[in-house]
């Protein structure tokens, strides 16, 4: 997977990309991470790269051509084929918001291309002519766009072959497995008297693993009932959370399960 991340601040991508799990994927040549400076794309001896709304109003607004430029610089090694299979992604907080279905669509593509916007935003013909996906991490207005760039390299970056190790699966994670996750415990069992519960330092594989599904729903009904919608549930597992007294999808009122009133 190759990430092409258009920024007016290099810098800011220094820390995320050399450490932990992407630092390590890029040195493996599993993943690679261009930062492109939008000022190299200027012409003019300030670097000039945001300039005045037409019409008036407050604050800048990044200027077209040296986003266009970079973007056409940055793709023309690869053939034309792949070309159109980079989705160009503007990060922008009127986008489709970042879920994890979009995730995976995004981790099918050979590579990104992320444009940074910044100050009151970036030229509407970048787009509506250039960017191929719009996207906002959240309801939530950021100062620029690298915090959410690195957001969607670290997320997709999960979904590249051999980034996460098999010690740590993907599919296991919150959401991912359509709930959220039980509960993790490690070591010291007892912690100033907090205590790791008994079934998971039992031993026993089969008990542990009702108990960790039975957490896993328990919390997702607390936290996200919404996931339970969409959910794989088995009949055991709607059995539980009929017993919790959630009677909020349909799908649990099937297969002779009454509501608890
Ligand atoms: C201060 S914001 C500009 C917001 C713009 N005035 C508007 O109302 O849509 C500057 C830049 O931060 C980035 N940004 C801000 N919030 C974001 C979000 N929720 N998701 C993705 N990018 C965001 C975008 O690249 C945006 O161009």
């Amino acid at each position: 997977m190759r990430f092409h991340v258009l920024t007016l601040f290099p810098e800011a991508f220094e820390g995320p990309v050399r450490h932990s799990m992407l630092g390590r994927a890029i040195q493996r040549g599993l993943l690679s991470v261009q930062i492109i400076d939008i000022r190299s794309y200027t012409h003019d001896i300030h670097g000039t790269a945001d300039d005045y709304q037409f019409g008036g109003g407050h604050g800048m607004v990044l200027k077209p051509e040296p986003i266009f430029d970079a973007v056409s610089d940055t793709l023309s090694p690869y053939p034309t084929r792949d070309r159109h299979a980079f989705p160009v992604v503007l990060l922008s907080p009127q986008g489709r918001k970042l879920d994890q279905q979009l995730v995976l669509e995004l981790a099918t593509a050979p590579g990104l291309v992320l444009i940074c916007g910044h100050y009151a935003g970036v030229d509407e013909r970048v787009r509506t002519h250039l960017a191929t996906h719009d996207i906002s991490i959240g309801d939530y207005v950021l100062t620029g766009g690298e915090l959410a760039a690195m957001v969607i390299i670290d997320a997709v970056s999960r979904f590249t072959p051999g980034v996460v190790g098999a010690a740590d699966n993907v599919q296991e994670d919150s959401i991912t497995s359509g709930l959220l996750q039980h509960p993790l415990y490690t070591r010291p069992s007892d912690f100033h008297g907090m205590t790791v519960p008994d079934v998971l330092l039992s031993g026993h594989h089969a008990q542990i693993d009702r108990w960790r599904r039975e957490e896993s729903l328990r919390r997702t009904l607390e936290n996200r009932p919404d996931l339970l919608d969409s959910a794989d549930l088995s009949l055991t597992d709607r059995a539980f959370l009929a017993g919790l007294g959630y009677v909020g999808i349909s799908s649990l009122l099937d297969d002779g399960f009454e509501s608890q009133e």
